[in-house]
């Protein structure tokens, strides 16, 4: 059988209480509603619509990319308002069927989904709504069945009196349809109810009183199948992923002390021998070689580490490439465009932005080289500065292969320096130096004997 995907997006959530629409809210790093959209591609929908409207531009950047046609809902006049908007693109599809589900349910447990589709399909009913049992059911949809236990209808909360309050089981807003039986039913919803709003699950009552009432689906974990509707749920979903993710890499090798502290999002690779110390961030698009280590509070992001390199405590990398067994730290920052080839040292306070540092670099204290090049075995000595921007453009700095650059200098860039060089100690460097000589900018020294002494007299 074909089958269809609609997404529900395009609600605001207030709950959230956020001025950013719910669905944009990341997890581990992504958007929740890109989660979603990864693990409903195993479900083999030949057409995936997300229905969009606040925020809706955002909301359908991150729909679009993960290859869904969006429909435009404007204004939102509630969840049975978005199906309707859905009504002529669906009728063209000729027979399908359809699973409906919200945005906010990032943890989708994608395999029961698949099963429930199958016993659907199997069923022949024209709707089908997934339902869980809660110890606190307060905020859903209550299932109302009748006395043979078929669903009847939904009462919301905001329209639910206290009897019905207390009924535990509730709609967790996942549903399949057959559009051809279901669509028409549409024309029924109407606003008469707490929130003046369409809402979908009253086709559900529609379906009873025409006698064909909608199959049940009880899912298993209410926890995946809920949607986030409010920050604490939003948190809790990052720790149910966070810690998911960390099991996983502790069975494909890969060493982690405390285990509970360490943040890696889903979209980093580490091969296995890797540690990973407490209070670690490893996010993006980050590859970590076998045998990397990774110090406490040391934060990597959209980088690829070396094999065997070492990150001391305190480091932020980003947009870095190492190659291996490098010695990073403790607080470094290596930025956007770094380079580092095998066995480089960047020690306390270095911070380096465009820079390609050739194998055996060595720059262990105080530095900053940016929109720099050094050579093979340069060493750079503390308190180095690339004065790299005159205040319109950014130059360059180039290091020729075993320089040897004094304390406290500073290159001028544009400036160039030889194989070879040495740079001596408080040199402010402004023009290209030969290689194999010294460059040296300090004014000489005086010593005035007895100045002190002659001092102290005058007072
Ligand atoms: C809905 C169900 C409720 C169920 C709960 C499960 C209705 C009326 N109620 O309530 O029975 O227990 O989900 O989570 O459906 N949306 C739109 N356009 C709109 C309104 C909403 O696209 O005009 C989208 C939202 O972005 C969201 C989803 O529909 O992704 C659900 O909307 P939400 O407001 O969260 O519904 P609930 O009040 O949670
Ligand atoms: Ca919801």
């Amino acid at each position: 059988m074909n089958r269809t995907i609609v997404v529900l997006s395009a609600g605001k959530g207030t709950r959230m209480k956020s001025p950013r629409a719910k669905v944009l809210h990341p997890i581990m790093g992504r958007p929740m509603l890109a989660h979603l959209f990864d693990s409903l591609g195993a479900l083999g929908a030949s057409k995936v619509f997300a229905v969009v409207g606040h925020q809706k531009e955002k909301v359908a950047d991150i729909a679009e990319g993960c290859g869904a046609e969006c429909v435009v809902q404007e204004p939102q006049l509630g969840t049975g308002h978005a199906l309707m908007c859905c009504r002529e693109a669906l009728q063209a599809l000729g027979e399908t069927e359809v699973l409906l589900v919200s945005g906010d349910v990032p943890l989708l447990p994608v395999d029961e989904v698949e099963s429930f589709w199958k016993r659907f399909h199997k069923g022949g009913a024209a709707m089908g709504m997934v339902t869980v049992e809660l110890e606190s059911p307060a905020g859903y949809g209550r299932i109302i069945r009748d006395g043979e236990g078929r669903l009847a209808r939904v009462v919301e909360e905001k329209d639910a009196g206290p009897e019905q309050k207390r009924i535990r089981e509730v709609n967790s807003g996942i549903y399949f349809f057959r559009p051809a039986a279901v669509l028409p039913l549409l024309d029924s919803l109407g606003t008469d109810n707490a929130q003046g709003e369409y809402y979908l699950p009253d086709l559900f009552a529609a379906l009873y009183d025409q006698g064909a009432p909608a199959a049940t689906f009880p899912a298993s974990d209410p926890g995946k199948w809920l949607g986030i509707n409010t920050q604490a749920d939003l948190a809790s979903a990052n720790e149910t992923l966070r810690a998911e993710i960390v099991s996983r890499l502790m069975a494909g090798g890969v060493t982690i002390l405390g285990p509970g502290t360490v943040w890696v999002e889903p979209t980093v690779s580490i091969d296995p021998g890797c540690v990973l110390h407490p209070f670690t961030r490893i996010c993006g698009e980050t590859r970590l070689g076998a045998g990397t280590e990774i110090r406490s509070f040391s934060t990597l992001r959209d980088s690829v580490v070396g094999p065997g390199t070492l990150i001391k405590e305190n480091c932020v990398l980003e947009g870095t490439r190492t190659g291996a067994s490098c010695i990073i730290g403790p607080f470094c920052h290596t930025r956007e465009g770094t380079v580092l080839e095998e066995r480089v040292h960047l020690g306390n306070f270095v911070e380096t932005k465009k820079a390609r540092l050739g194998p055996g670099v060595k720059a262990n204290h105080l530095t900053y080289l940016g929109d720099a090049e050094v050579g093979e075995g340069s060493n750079i000595g503390a308190g180095t500065i690339t004065c790299n921007y005159d205040g319109v453009r950014k130059h360059p700095t180039v290091l020729g292969r075993n320089v040897f650059v004094g304390s406290d200098t500073q290159f001028v860039a544009p400036v160039k320096v030889g194989d070879g060089a040495y740079i001596g100690a408080g040199t402010t460097v402004t023009k290209e130096v030969p290689p194999e000589s010294l460059a040296i900018s300090r004014a000489p020294q005086k010593n005035l004997e007895g100045w002190a002494a002659r001092k102290k007299r005058k007072k």
